[in-house]
């Protein structure tokens, strides 16, 4: 084992796995795989801009004879039945009596969500492992087997949940992601100090600008932090089934509305996440369940990353596109709402009315 390395273990009954973190960790990840025994053939899906950067990396570390590299599309066309179908054809093309396959999901989010849901539904459940190079993708998305394609009618409405057998985290990846991107990232990384660890909320605020720079120690601290928060909640509700995984979703029933109701043409899943996570703060506190203080504490530490902390929307659209929300029953709404800085719990039954009239006050002030 390379010295360094933290290894978090994600402990499933049915489906453990480790989840691996170090900077250049990549050269080690095939003899790490074949320590798993997954197959004895990985099939490597990437996107041209991560193929373009690494290929000889890539190339270098898994050889020919026991991998293949399929280099399917960047963003998110790459989730759509007919990269789906590209991906299995591949796959069957490899496979063979003395060939067991594997797949490796090398990119962001959406490969990860492709290569994943291809790897559940092919022979009803193959072997993947997560080798993440966005810092949404390796906080969030890459850990705790959502996978899943679009539709043109909805995102992610085609999935499955099919864990990974192991998750590698190399910040490398990191230094060459535009800045936009990492932004992105930062909302959730800060999405995880709001909805269960204060002191690394404050962590957060002391260290933005180490942080921002990639400084060694700081970003492995949130790599490390993010990826043990998302494991342990994991952990306790790994379907989502009893209201635990929920609070991942912390600010995100309002970007969700945000992105829809502006036709996903202006705002970033980030930037709609960050101002999410204000509303659902600011909204908290005029529920009665948290002070107004730690509203304003998220909007400063959403600031110090360079994230928007407003948009100018339509109430009238956000307001029916949260309607179409699966959270929306018969005229309450339930949401994630913040109890202080660290805590925050899921809440059933609130009016309408309430949630109505805060959008309209939001729209219209400046
Ligand atoms: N990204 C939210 C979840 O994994 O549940």
């Amino acid at each position: 084992m390379k010295k360094g390395v933290k290894k978090i273990r994600v402990k499933l009954k049915n489906n453990p796995y480790t989840i691996f973190i170090s900077d250049h960790l990549v050269k080690s990840i095939p003899s790490h795989i074949r320590k798993l025994n997954l197959g004895n053939f990985g099939i490597i899906i990437t996107s041209p801009k991560v193929y373009s950067l690494y290929k000889s990396l890539i190339n270098k570390t898994f050889k020919k004879s026991e991998y293949k590299v399929v280099v399917a599309a960047d963003g998110e066309k790459v989730k759509s039945k007919e990269w789906l179908f590209k991906v299995i054809g591949q796959i069957v093309k490899s496979d063979s009596l003395n060939r067991k396959v594997f797949l490796v999901c090398l990119g962001g989010g959406t490969i990860g969500d492709l290569g994943g849901f291809a790897a559940s539904v092919y022979k009803r459940g193959a072997p993947y492992v997560q080798i993440p190079t966005t810092l949404l993708a390796q906080v969030d998305a890459s850990i705790g087997g959502k996978t899943a394609i679009d539709l043109k009618e909805a995102k992610n409405i085609v999935g499955s949940f099919h864990q990974p057998k192991a998750v590698f985290i190399d910040p490398v990846f990191l230094h060459t992601l535009p800045p936009k991107e990492f932004r992105e990232g930062m909302a959730e990384v800060i999405k995880y100090g709001v909805i269960r660890d204060k002191n690394f909320f404050n962590f957060l605020k002391k260290n933005h600008k180490k942080v921002k720079n990639l400084a060694k120690a700081e970003i492995l601290k949130v790599l490390n932090r993010c990826a043990q928060i998302k494991a342990d909640i994991v952990e306790k509700d790994e379907k989502e089934s009893k209201g635990i995984r929920t609070i991942l979703n912390f600010g995100h029933t309002f970007a969700h509305a945000f992105e829809a109701g502006l036709k996903y043409k202006k705002i970033s899943h980030g930037e709609a996440v960050s101002v999410g996570m204000i509303c659902a703060g600011y909204l908290s506190y005029i529920l009665d369940k948290s002070q107004e203080a730690d509203a304003e504490k998220i909007k400063e530490l959403i600031k110090l990353f360079s994230l928007p902390t407003k948009i100018s929307f339509d109430h009238n659209k956000v307001y029916k596109a949260l309607c179409y929300d699966k959270k929306f029953i018969r005229g309450k709404i339930r949401l994630v709402l913040l109890k202080k800085i660290g805590k925050v719990e899921v809440l059933e039954g609130i009016s309408t009315k309430v949630v109505r009239s805060f959008l309209k006050i939001l729209a219209t002030s400046d």
